[in-house]
């Protein structure tokens, strides 16, 4: 019987990306699956990644789409469940913390099918964050959980999850990374891509990269106007280059605050692929953003990361990684950037087991796992 892999929303696929191959490869693969919830859907979401990461078309596809956090979960849950009767996985892997993670979770361990967390045990401590639900209830029903940081074996700890369970294989999304850098799209290419032209002359090191997507960011007008008006002064600093994804793109037209950002040296382009954020990130002078992967894959590259949130749940970034949480108050942000602008900022170094092994580890895990050996 396979291992089900499931993936749902766009950091999911640069998870997955290496580890499928890794866990069917050699004379004791394993026999894997994969399945796309539909949690993003649209082709800048979804298809440039499976195309550019490589990985193959979902077995099954759920197509469930937007909606309310019930909505969508419950759809998942609905629709995953006679897809798990009819397939009886030997195991259900799920990865990271969006509604996709704990949706499929939920099911498969209802079922007595095992659960497999890729990315478990990450806190953020703030249980406002719809993230930090997913992670909590996933690693509770999970039956094996694989660790980024060493922070989160003391989390899982903390939380009465048998250590015996828990395995420190280090991070999966750098292992993608190291793969696909030498493919990283130039700056050249990316100005050709789109039919906007940046509104500075794009060099290396002569911008900074901005994403923001998190609810509490960007779902209050007020907190956003607040950030967008903070960006546009730090634009007279450093020309930004700002990829919207497609929550923020609508909060920002639905308050009417498109104005924020134009006559002024901001580069807005939809949501962009993995190998073109891989270009303009390590190319960036500093990159600020509200994201999680982010935070880790600045880190990777060492380019300094200003992180507009008040908490992480990726604490090693901070202690060892080019990473700096400023939080969203104006005067931070400013202050943070200048600080950044003058010095150079953050180098930081590559935390453990972020090698572009990851994948490999938890292949031999689960390949002794699957023979029935202790793990
Ligand atoms: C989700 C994850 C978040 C992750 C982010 C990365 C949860 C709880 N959150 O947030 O952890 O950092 O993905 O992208 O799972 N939309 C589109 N096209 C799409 C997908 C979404 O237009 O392909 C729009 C819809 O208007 C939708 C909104 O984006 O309502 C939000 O999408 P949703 O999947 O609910 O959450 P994200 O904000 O993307």
């Amino acid at each position: 019987a396979p291992i089900l892999c499931i993936v749902g929303a766009r950091p999911n696929f640069m998870k997955i990306a290496r580890l499928m191959p890794a866990l069917a490869a050699g004379d004791d693969g394993l026999p894997v699956k994969l399945l796309h919830t539909g949690q993003h859907y649209d082709a800048a979401m979804k298809a440039s990644f499976f195309e550019q990461l490589r990985i193959p078309e979902p077995d099954i596809d759920l197509g469930v789409g937007s909606g309310t956090h019930a909505e969508q979960t419950a759809q998942i849950m609905l629709k995953l469940e006679p897809v798990l009767d009819q397939m009886q996985p030997r195991a259900l892997l799920v990865v990271g913390d969006v509604n996709s993670t704990i949706a499929c979770a939920l099911v498969a361990v209802k079922k007595g099918i095992p659960v497999i967390h890729v990315e478990a045990g990450l806190r953020s401590n703030d249980r406002a964050m719809p993230e930090e639900i997913n992670r909590v209830l996933t690693d509770q029903i999970s039956d094996l959980l694989f660790t980024t940081e060493r922070s989160a074996e003391e989390n899982l700890a903390r939380e009465g999850v048998d250590r015996k369970r828990v395995h420190f294989v280090g991070n999966v999304m750098i292992d993608t990374l190291r793969h696909l850098l030498p493919e990283a799209a130039t700056l050249e290419k990316i100005t050709q891509h789109f039919s906007e032209p940046p509104p500075f002359s794009l060099q290396e090191k002569g911008y900074a990269l901005v994403t923001l997507h998190r609810p509490s960011n960007v779902d209050d007008p007020a907190v956003l106007e607040r950030l967008l008006t903070t960006l546009r002064t730090a634009s007279q600093r450093i020309p930004l280059i700002f990829p919207a994804h497609p929550r923020t793109r609508g909060r920002i037209d639905a308050a009417g605050l498109s104005h924020l950002l134009e006559n002024a040296p901001i580069w807005v382009l939809p949501p962009i692929g993995y190998l073109e954020m891989l270009g303009l990130m390590s190319r960036a002078k500093l990159v600020m953003s509200d994201s999680g992967g982010i935070q880790e894959e600045t880190t990777a590259l060492g380019i300094p990361c200003l992180t507009l949130r008040e908490n992480t749940e990726r604490p090693i970034t901070i202690s060892e990684g080019a990473n700096q949480l400023v939080g969203s108050d104006p005067q931070k942000i400013l202050t943070a950037l200048d600080d950044t602008l003058t010095s150079g900022g953050k180098a930081g170094r590559i935390p453990e087991g972020w090698d572009g092994a990851a994948s490999q580890r938890i292949a031999a895990v689960l390949k002794s796992w699957a023979r029935g050996e202790e793990v």
